[in-house]
Parts: C-alpha cells; sequence; structure tokens
C-alpha cells in the first residue's frame, strides 16, 4: 500500500530533507584527499544532531553508521573505516535524517582530488540519470516509467544499472511502498499521484551491472571491480510535478 502524505508530514519530511541537502553541500568542501571515511561519518552525525534531527541509518537493521560511504568500486552501504581517502578516489556518502517521525534520504557522490576523465564521466552521467528518472516522476505517469527513462540513458553512455538495490516509498518508514526499479520496462506499476513521496537512488556501473556482498553483510561491490557511483534524492508529487525536498543550493 502506498501511503500518499498529509500537509503536515510533507513539511516535516521538506525539514528533514533541508537538513540532509545542507550536510551533503558542506561535504563538498569536508571531502578531500587525507581525511578518513569515519571522519565522515562523524561529520554527518554531528550535522545531522545539530538540528535534533536522527541520523536514521544507524541502527537500521543493525547497521552500525550514520552514514555509507562507498568508494571506487563499492556500489552502496560501505562502511566508514579508518580508510584515508586518496587523490583520485570517488565516494558516494548516503544518508537519512529523521525528524519528528518522518525521513529524508539522499545519497551523492564526489571526486576526492583529480580523478580520471572515466571517472568524471560517470559522475556526469550518473547524475544525469538521476534527473532523466525525476523528469518523468510526474503525475498520470506510471513508477516504472522513471526506470525506463534511467536505463534507456545509462545504457546509452555505454554504464550499466545496478539491479539489486532500488529506490522506495519512504515517509514514517525509511523504506514503503513502492519499489522504485531504476530498469526495466515502461508503463507498469502504480501511477504516480500527488501527495506520493519516493526516493530515485540510480547506482551505475562502469562495467557489468552485476554486484557482490562482502563478507559484512552489508558492502556491496561491482563484481568486475570496476568504478561505480550513486545519487539519490527524495522527491514528493505535487500539482506543479516533482517536488526535490534534498536539493542542494
Ligand atoms: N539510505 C539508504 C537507501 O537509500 C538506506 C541504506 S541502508 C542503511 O535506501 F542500513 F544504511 F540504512
Ligand atoms: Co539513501
Amino acid at each position: 500500500m502506498i501511503v500518499l502524505k498529509s500537509r503536515h508530514e510533507i513539511t516535516l519530511m521538506k525539514e528533514a530533507g533541508k537538513v540532509v541537502a545542507g550536510c551533503h553541500e558542506a561535504l563538498r568542501d569536508f571531502v578531500r584527499p587525507g581525511i578518513r571515511t569515519l571522519d565522515i561519518d562523524e561529520f554527518v552525525e554531528s550535522f545531522i544532531t545539530k538540528y535534533n534531527m536522527e541520523p536514521a541509518q544507524k541502527g537500521y537493521r543493525g547497521y552500525p553508521f550514520a552514514s555509507c560511504t562507498s568508494i571506487n568500486d563499492v556500489v552502496c552501504h560501505g562502511f566508514p573505516s579508518d580508510y584515508v581517502l586518496q587523490d583520485g578516489d570517488i565516494i558516494t556518502v548516503d544518508m537519512v535524517a529523521l525528524h519528528k517521525g518522518l525521513h529524508a534520504d539522499s545519497a551523492w557522490s564526489y571526486a576526492v582530488g583529480d580523478i580520471s576523465p572515466e571517472a568524471q564521466r560517470l559522475l556526469d552521467v550518473t547524475k544525469t540519470a538521476l534527473y532523466k528518472g525525476i523528469e518523468v516522476a510526474v503525475e498520470g505517469n506510471q513508477i516504472s516509467d522513471i526506470g525506463h527513462a534511467i536505463q534507456t540513458y545509462v545504457e546509452a553512455q555505454g554504464f550499466s544499472v545496478v539491479r539489486d538495490y532500488i529506490g522506495h516509498g519512504i515517509g514514517r518508514q525509511m523504506h514503503e511502498s513502492p519499489e522504485v526499479l531504476h530498469f526495466g520496462p515502461p508503463h507498469r506499476g502504480a501511477r504516480i499521484r500527488k501527495n506520493m513521496a519516493f526516493t530515485i537512488e540510480p547506482m551505475v556501473n562502469v562495467g557489468s551491472y552485476e554486484c557482490k556482498l562482502d563478507d559484512d553483510g552489508w558492502t556491496a561491490r561491482t563484481q568486475d571491480g570496476s568504478l561505480s557511483a550513486q545519487y539519490e534524492h527524495t522527491l514528493v508529487i505535487t500539482d506543479n510535478g516533482p517536488e526535490i525536498i534534498t536539493e542542494q543550493a
């Protein structure tokens, strides 16, 4: 069942989204060679708690950290650690703020220092893929139109779309209905309606779309060792189209 959001719930989600967006804006300068991914995690946790919100990933199904920090071939759910970021790395930072019972979720990929032209193209294509999905997230379209737009664009660029992890409805729960696939045929699934809230969060690999899981049970990597990137926004559907509640300034 897809839960439509009330005006009050949307107000709270927007407040949470603003904090998540503000944290990502601050990370643009904070993420650089020489810092540890645990430093990023501390930064995210203190940023969110400063606004009296909770970093909702911490403790979610036993996940131990406030953020996911996914480097190079890590697709998603990488653990913050003592690893020191190196010039040329790419890293995705994923976070969720919980505010008075409502969630907002956004992941963003960052270049660490100077990165290769191929890595830069991966970041550009993945970010554009997110916005291609957002463009068709309008009332009257169907949920699978989003994934179809994303897959069509990404594959035309020579990259692949991860199948194992998907976008999701969001609100009082971090993960609600509907499932938002980033691939597949159009014209399937629920019709998109006003006051729905969901994420779009394509993960794009340079090589094959296949993933494998580390022994920690969380860290997902590309099976072929190729680079992977991800951009994620939380959206609320309005009369005027999708409103991105985690949009950065
Ligand atoms: N923010 C992630 C998402 O996009 C959830 C990560 S799983 C967690 O759905 F355990 F880290 F929370
Ligand atoms: Co997320």
